[in-house]
């Protein structure tokens, strides 16, 4: 089953209808269950649809009391520091909405390694959806997951070749230094992913287009090499693309 694919002429625009989409979602949610849980992305791209979520027009209509906010994964540095994603969201996000404290659920990232913080980080997880998240085993099922893609086709930070891309049971894990900002990093696994109720994944850029192009063509996960690919959950999956 490919996602369905919604083309934008800019990332504005792109970001702009994300929100809308985000905001429709948190209020059906809300309004069933007084509760939408939110996975939240890092990367430059997300900044927009950040900033676009958190502007004065905007705010009102996201349910902020009851949402609660995670993250697909996180840099091993201190929140402060500018390749914090948690960081990045609070500058441009969580300080301009009526978020509650104990509604965000941020990687600790000052412990003793990436190790330590992937082991707390499903810790908290386990805390907040308890151990009954529905599937095998017993995965948690967030409200909507909300992903970016990097040019060699990572989500998270499960980056091509990882051996992360194999994981059945953990719920969290911790990489290797990868990526760019080359840091060790703690990720959601696929299975945690792939049992979202949602999954939007936002893609900007032309260098992006080749590697889309590829995975959208690939009929199974294992015909392409690209970590994006593997996201086939089988509830609503939406991809958000401009050039
Ligand atoms: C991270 C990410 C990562 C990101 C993509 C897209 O922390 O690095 O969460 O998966 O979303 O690399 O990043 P850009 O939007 O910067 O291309």
């Amino acid at each position: 089953m490919t996602p369905e694919v919604r083309r934008f002429p800019t990332l504005a625009a792109a970001c702009r209808s994300l929100a809308e989409y985000l905001t429709a979602i948190a209020t059906a949610d809300a309004a069933a269950n007084n509760v939408f849980s939110l996975v939240l992305t890092g990367g430059s791209t997300a900044r927009s649809l950040y900033r676009e979520l958190a502007a004065p027009a905007a705010i009102d209509g996201m349910p902020w009391p009851c949402t609660h906010l995670f993250w697909s994964d996180e840099r091993l540095v201190p929140p402060t520091d500018p390749a914090s994603n948690y960081g990045m969201a609070k500058a441009l996000l969580l300080d301009h909405v009526p978020v509650p404290s104990e509604n965000i659920h941020a990687v600790a990232t000052e412990t003793a390694s990436a190790e330590v913080s992937a082991a707390r980080y499903e810790e908290e997880l386990r805390r907040y959806f308890g151990n009954a998240g529905g599937g095998p085993p017993d995965f948690p099922r967030f409200d909507c997951v909300l992903l970016g893609m990097g040019e060699d086709g990572h989500v998270a930070s499960l980056f091509p070749g990882s051996p992360l891309l194999h994981e059945k049971r953990r719920w969290v894990a911790a990489c290797g230094p990868a990526g760019s900002p080359f840091l060790p990093r703690i990720t959601l696994t696929l299975p945690v992913l792939n049992h979202a109720r949602r999954v939007v994944l936002l893609i900007g850029g032309e260098r992006k287009a080749a590697v889309l192009d590829d995975i959208l063509a690939a009929s199974a996960e294992t015909a392409s090499p690209y970590p994006a690919a593997r996201i086939r959950t089988p509830a609503t999956r939406i991809w958000f693309v401009a050039p």
